[in-house]
């Protein structure tokens, strides 16, 4: 086995920008129109999930227990996206979160292959706005991807294209589905966050500013040998 890793796919929201806090800020305002209350920790369980099951998921936490018709849910899923949208809007260059840069240029050096693995419809544009569509090899779409986080498909879809080993893999992830889904492919996953909601990941960091390409490497090259 190589100790050396071949592909590191990020996710984004979260990770490389902080659209995680939109997605919360848009999830928040539904839920105050909904009469749900959106706290931070019924958040972290909305990160990494796709609109419509982050909304089952609202739904799900309302006091009374409620039944929506399709229609209806996609009506909410559509306004809540209405609002995200609007709110990235204003996202540039200046938003890629520290240490991300770096390592995204260090990893190239590397020889390292890059993607991005989003559950994001609106990853594209969001990546446009930081202008970073070139920086890599490849860019998940969502649309393709049949089972979101956790199930492994955005990640194993990404090392298949890349063509690379998915033990050769890493996993960048802020979300506790996200981490699930780098483990059930087979990757090292990095996650960044708490240790509370991020108990799986391989190397954990509470920030972005701890993202070190180095010791990532040492992490990975140590997660091998014990494999
Ligand atoms: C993930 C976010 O990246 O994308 C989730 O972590 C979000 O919070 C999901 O629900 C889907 O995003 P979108 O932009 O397609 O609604
Ligand atoms: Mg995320």
């Amino acid at each position: 086995m190589s100790t050396f890793p071949k592909a590191v796919i990020f996710d984004l929201d979260g990770v490389i920008t902080d659209t995680a806090e939109f997605h919360f800020l848009a999830w928040k305002q539904l839920g105050e129109e909904l009469g749900i209350e959106v706290d931070r920790e019924l958040n972290e369980q909305l990160k990494g999930v796709s609109r419509l099951q982050s909304l089952e998921r609202i739904i799900a936490a309302a006091p009374e227990q409620r039944v929506l018709p399709t229609e209806e849910l996609q009506r909410l899923a559509a306004k809540k996206n209405v609002h995200y949208t609007q709110l990235i809007q204003s996202v540039s260059p200046d938003d890629i979160l520290p240490g991300i840069d770096t390592l995204i240029k260090e990893l190239r050096i590397g020889g390292i292959k890059l993607a991005v693995g989003s559950a994001s419809r609106n990853a594209q544009f969001v990546l446009e706005r930081l202008e970073l569509t070139g920086a890599f090899d490849y860019v998940v779409d969502a649309a393709n991807i049949k089972y979101g986080k956790p199930d492994p498909e955005t990640f194993i879809h990404a090392a298949d294209y890349l063509n690379v080993p998915y033990e050769a893999c890493i996993g960048i992830e802020d979300s506790a589905a996200g981490i699930e889904a780098i483990k059930r492919a087979g990757m090292f996953a990095v996650g960044i966050g708490s240790k509370e909601s991020l108990r799986q990941a391989d190397y954990l960091v509470p920030t972005t500013n701890y993202l070190d390409m180095i010791t990532i490497l040492a992490k990975f090259s140590q997660w091998n040998s014990e494999a």
